[in-house]
């Protein structure tokens, strides 16, 4: 179903959406923080002009509240800061999570298209780009951005020529940051290229360790390292010389700004009403010159934060409106229970056309039947479409013509959480999740009790393996708590825990020795007694009572 499309705009409208007070609180906190910043200067100027006119009493409350409008300034600095980092957090969370909720309604293609690495890369680095463009990027620059022209305006408010002399200034300080900025993120880039490339070489070297040796490749893997160490040296003191460059030139211009500020001030005559300007109001200007420069650069990191978060927002922005699976309907799931008294054929495919996007014809007016209590085998050379018509079985893909049903209902139609009671797919590897034995078999289904999973065990001729652990059903499992012949045991026992209809077995017998073989050809004997049984196996006579059929590509029949 094709979704909406999404801009990078409407993806953080939506997220915004969903924090609205915390959103206007935090604009409030910054327009206070903006106005409070400018304070403080203006008081010390005020103090300085009536320096000789005030009582020391009033001069001490001066004092007082100058130090009060400096900490109001701080504080509010900081929940600033603070507030922008809760919300950059709150958004990037609600972004991630509509990521998770959109990752249920993609359907089996896009998986096979993008692979786990993409998607990986889509929910870590893509979303952490925007965490830095919410906490560091968009709200920052408009906080800095108001700062220096609420700078820019005082100064203009006390002298039009100063004001004038700062806007001189500010494009000169502003083009050396970018510069300095640019280079230092390119050198920084660098080096996180080549650290990136080390990191890969590293392990690539130890896992060939054996054929460097044999072919006598040391020097060349010697010289290869060093090439990148030096990469990431170069980029490395490129990147600090940027930094200790910066500083200095920074406060020589702030100072040349200050002093000429101070000279044109203090000219008399004709000079005197443009540049003219108060003790106090000197005091000031000093101050906010001072301030200025400090937003001035992180406006430039964070239009490179920005520039940076942008491919990432464009990729989340795609991903969500990629395009979903059709929508199932929710009722005949009930349906299906009532209907498996009726004989209604276990596998019904009708007039089936399939091709995957861009590929050839798979199945063309495709037919095939299985009656309940069916044990078929498909066979067939390999790449003929066996393994896809599991998948097409299972719903996973759409066919472009004809229809697929199990006991009577179209597979496309068939709600999720039904699918796991009327067929069970036995994979050829057992994919583990995080969690303990049990769960290992009834993936957290609270509809699957734990006498279940034990019956499950019990079936595949698990069960005394599995009492043998300390903790029984709790254990945590790993790579190393079974041998490759039990784990296949376990991809069965999850698969009948539910206690499905029909089972689906794709080639589980491959890469087995014989007794393993043995041992599991006959744990799915009993698995899959009373059930439909349909296998894919390229050496049919491991199952040698029921239907072999034979699959070709482009299937008519
Ligand atoms: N996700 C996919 N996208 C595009 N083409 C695919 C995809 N999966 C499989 N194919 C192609 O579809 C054809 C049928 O593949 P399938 O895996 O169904 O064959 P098979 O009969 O199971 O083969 P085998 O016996 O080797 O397992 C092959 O040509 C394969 O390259
Ligand atoms: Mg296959």
């Amino acid at each position: 179903m094709p979704s909406k499309k999404a801009s990078p705009i409407k993806v953080f409208a939506k997220a915004i959406g969903h924090y609205p007070g915390l959103t206007l609180c935090l604009i409030l906190v910054i327009a206070l923080d903006v106005v409070a910043a400018l304070a403080p200067p203006l008081l010390l100027g005020k103090i300085v002009d009536s320096l000789t006119t005030t009582s020391a009493q009033l001069l001490l409350y001066s004092g007082l509240a100058y130090f009060a409008s400096l900490l109001l300034a701080k504080l509010l600095e900081a929940v600033r800061e603070g507030m922008i980092t809760v919300w950059g957090e709150k958004l990037t969370h609600e972004i991630r999570s509509q990521m998770a909720a959109k990752l249920k309604k993609l359907p089996a293609s896009y998986y096979a298209q993008e692979g786990s690495g993409s998607l990986v890369s889509r929910f870590v680095n893509d979303v952490d780009t925007l965490e830095d463009l919410f906490s560091s990027g968009i709200v920052n620059m408009i906080a800095d951005l108001a700062s220096v022209i609420g700078i820019v305006v005082v100064i203009f408010s006390k002298s039009v020529g100063l004001g004038i002399l700062l806007l001189l200034f500010l494009p000169i300080v502003w083009l050396f940051t970018v510069k300095i900025q640019q280079k230092s993120y390119r050198a920084q880039l660098d080096n996180r290229e080549a650290i990136a490339d080390a990191d890969r070489v590293l392990p690539e070297t130890t896992a060939n360790l054996l054929t460097i040796h044999l072919y006598r490749a040391q020097s060349f893997m010697k010289r290869h390292y060093e090439k990148i160490l030096k990469r990431s040296f170069d980029a490395m003191q490129q990147s600090n010389f940027c930094d200790s460059v910066y500083s200095p030139v920074v406060i020589f211009i702030q100072a040349v700004l200050t002093g000429l500020m101070l000279l044109l001030a203090s000219l008399g005559g004709p000079w005197q009403s443009f540049f003219g300007i108060s003790a106090g109001t000197a005091v000031a200007i000093i101050a906010y010159v001072g301030q200025v420069f400090t937003p001035l650069s992180s406006i430039g990191m964070e239009i490179q934060n920005i520039q940076a978060a942008a491919a990432g927002s464009q990729r989340i922005a795609n991903f969500l409106s990629a395009e979903e699976r059709p929508e199932e309907t929710e009722s005949l799931g009930n349906n299906a229970k009532a209907e498996r008294k009726n004989s209604l054929p276990a596998i019904e495919i009708k007039d089936l056309t399939f091709a995957y996007p861009n590929g050839k014809k798979i199945f063309d007016h495709f037919n095939l039947m299985i009656r309940e209590g069916e044990k078929v085998t498909l066979k067939g050379r390999t790449g003929a479409g066996k393994s896809t018509l599991f998948k097409l079985i299972l719903g996973l893909y759409a066919p472009q013509g004809g229809s697929i049903k199990i006991l009577g209902q179209d597979v496309q139609t068939l709600p999720d959480n039904q699918k796991r009671q009327l067929y069970g797919c036995v994979e050829q590897t057992f994919q583990l999740i995080d969690g303990n034995l049990g769960e290992q078999i009834s993936l957290r289904d609270p509809a699957i009790s734990d006498q279940e999973i034990w019956q499950a065990l019990e079936t595949v001729g698990l069960a005394d393996a599995v009492k043998k652990l300390p903790d029984g059903l709790n254990s945590r499992v790993t790579n190393a708590t079974f041998s490759h012949g039990q784990m296949q045991l376990l991809t069965i026992a999850r698969a009948i825990s539910a206690k499905p209809r029909l089972l689906l077995f794709d080639e589980i017998t491959a890469n087995l020795d014989r007794k393993t073989e043995k041992r599991l050809l006959e744990a799915l004997e009993r698995a899959s007694q009373g059930k439909t049984l349909l296998s894919i196996s390229h050496r049919t006579e491991l199952l040698k009572d029921g239907r072999i059929i034979e699959i070709k590509r482009n299937n008519h029949n």
